[in-house]
């Protein structure tokens, strides 16, 4: 898994791209100063709770609507162009298919309107695993299922970039699981995939890396592991809490919370946080790991953005 940006010409790249619906009193600035490139092999995630502009900015990246500013770049090439718009799979809206046509049916359909011979409607459909229901009417499948025709239509032309708008969307555990799996093959056979979603959990097993994005603006990329390492922090239970606190300061950020402190050190400062709290007189009862979800961060670093 990278742990930074990869080289070469990324799969999508978005520089500086904002968008703002409406004009005057009533205009709405829906995604601003975006910037970010999604290479092959990699699963980039855009997280942001729901109105963060998210759907607008795929928006704009599948060329479906104009951005207001910046730019869109497909494998280094403008959205307009036709050949490097077609390495692009999607899904958006949770795809929408004929609920009276069977999912294979609705593939047939849709290969015809993209010029193809649908050679891989099979192929397609056994990757999301689908084979045995392909032949079921869609207005019979499951949310997940749907979703998962989704995603075998976003893959029916072979894509170098698959971009996905919210694809675990009102699946259950096992729907998730089974997203988790479908997409990091995607990237194991090399694509680049950039998904969104507004729920953490159900993207921080499946990135490489995060975008998070809020009130359209990009507040933080990184790596998942990075994410995580920056959440790490240490639960202190000692007294006086306030000469603990005192001790601490100035060395790690610290916070008091239920009674404890919540110090943002890595497990490796362990000891040399113990060290202080002695040296200070302070009693220590115990220090603890206190390991962060990217739930977590994601709160704190929306909250933050906020004040
Ligand atoms: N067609 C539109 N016209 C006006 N405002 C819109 C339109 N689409 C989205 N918005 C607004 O833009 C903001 C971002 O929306 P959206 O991109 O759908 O966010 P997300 O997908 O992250 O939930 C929201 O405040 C939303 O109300
Ligand atoms: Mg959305």
């Amino acid at each position: 898994m990278p742990d930074s940006e990869p080289s070469g010409t990324p799969a999508l790249a978005l520089r500086a791209l904002g968008k703002t619906y409406g004009r005057g009193a009533g205009a709405k600035r829906a995604v601003d100063d975006v910037s970010l490139s999604v290479h092959g092999g990699e699963v980039y995630g855009f997280l942001g709770p729901n109105g963060a502009g998210k759907s607008t900015t795929i928006r704009m990246a599948l060329g479906l609507i104009r951005p207001s500013g910046g730019e869109v770049l497909l494998f280094g090439k403008p959205v307009s162009d036709k050949q490097a718009l077609r390495r692009v799979g999607s899904l958006v809206d949770g795809g929408t298919f004929y609920p009276f046509l069977s999912g294979r049916d609705n593939l047939r359909v849709l290969a015809r309107t993209q010029g193809s011979d649908g050679a891989r409607i099979d192929a397609v459909l056994e990757r999301v695993e689908l084979t045995r229901d392909a032949k079921r009417k869609v207005k019979q499948y499951s949310q997940g299922m749907k979703q998962r025709l989704g995603v075998a239509a976003a893959l029916l032309d072979d894509p170098d970039l698959v971009i996905l708008d919210e694809p675990a969307n009102g699946l259950d555990a096992a729907g998730i699981q089974d997203m988790r799996t479908l997409v990091r093959g995607l990237a194991q056979d090399g694509k680049a995939v950039f998904l969104s979603s507004h729920l953490l959990h159900e993207v921080e097993q499946i990135c490489d890396r995060v975008a998070i994005v809020h009130k359209g603006r990009l507040i933080r990329e990184a790596s998942v592991r990075e994410m995580l390492d920056q959440g790490e922090a240490l639960r202190v239970e000692a007294e006086p809490l306030d000469k603990a606190q005192a001790a601490l300061e100035g060395h790690w950020p610290v916070t008091p919370e239920a009674g404890s402190l919540v110090v943002q050190a890595r497990r490796a400062d362990a000891p040399a946080v113990v060290r202080r709290l002695v040296e200070s007189g302070a009693d220590v009862f115990r220090v603890a790991p206190d390991d962060h979800s990217l739930e977590d961060i994601f709160l704190t670093m929306t909250r933050d953005a906020d004040a």
